[in-house]
């Protein structure tokens, strides 16, 4: 069985993108599609990026071990909202601390907001960067608009059967580069 993590990506005070990274976490467990953990920026705290991972000498312990955690998934949905037109500063901050554990990473993005269109002005910036550090971004979206109307705050969808079934096809994208990766790496 695969391992996908969740990057969640919002730090805000009171933030709702996170309602969407709980929801695809029980989405994954329930459909028995992956192995999932979530991981929270949130928690993490990282410090504002002063170098890459790799030309630190003494990273610290959390650093280590999210890298470790992007390294060993072989796919990550990054949840991010939308401010300003953009992704927020601390997804920016832990894309240029790694470097290697993001090549080839299937990556499927899914973007916030509470305004109306589901925070899509941020997929080309976003994309761009994950293209330039060489990871594999799939093509899917998963927009969620009016967060806080669509999910509460466990992370169940208030329409479930339609927030599902629009999951099935982002997730199954998603899932087949995970696949067609591990083909291509298979010994023999
Ligand atoms: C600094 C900032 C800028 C924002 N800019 C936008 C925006 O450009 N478009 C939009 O639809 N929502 C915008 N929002 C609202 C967020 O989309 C909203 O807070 C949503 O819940 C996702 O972010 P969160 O996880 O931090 O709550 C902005 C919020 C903040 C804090």
């Amino acid at each position: 069985m695969p391992h996908i993590s969740i990057l969640s990506a919002s730090v805000r005070t009171g933030r709702h993108s996170h309602r969407v990274a709980l929801y695809f976490k029980k989405y994954v467990e329930e459909n028995k599609l992956a192995t999932v953990e979530v991981l929270d920026l949130n928690e993490y705290q990282f410090p504002v990026f002063n170098e890459r991972l790799k030309f630190q000498p003494n990273p610290s312990p959390q650093v280590v071990e999210f890298a470790a955690k992007i390294k060993s998934s072989d796919g990550v949905i990054i949840v991010t909202p939308e401010y300003n037109g953009g992704y927020p500063a601390s997804l920016k901050n832990v894309v240029d601390l790694l470097y290697d554990e993001w090549h080839r990473k299937p990556i499927a993005i899914s973007t916030v907001s509470d305004g109306s269109f589901g925070g899509t002005q941020v997929i080309t910036s976003l994309q761009f960067t994950l293209w330039k550090i060489r990871a594999w971004t799939v093509p899917a979206m998963f927009p969620v608009p009016k967060v806080a109307e669509a999910f509460d705050e466990n992370g169940n969808a208030i329409d479930k059967v339609r927030t599902d079934k629009r999951a099935t096809t982002f997730v199954n994208e998603l899932l087949w580069c995970v696949e067609a990766k591990s083909k291509m790496t298979q010994p023999g």
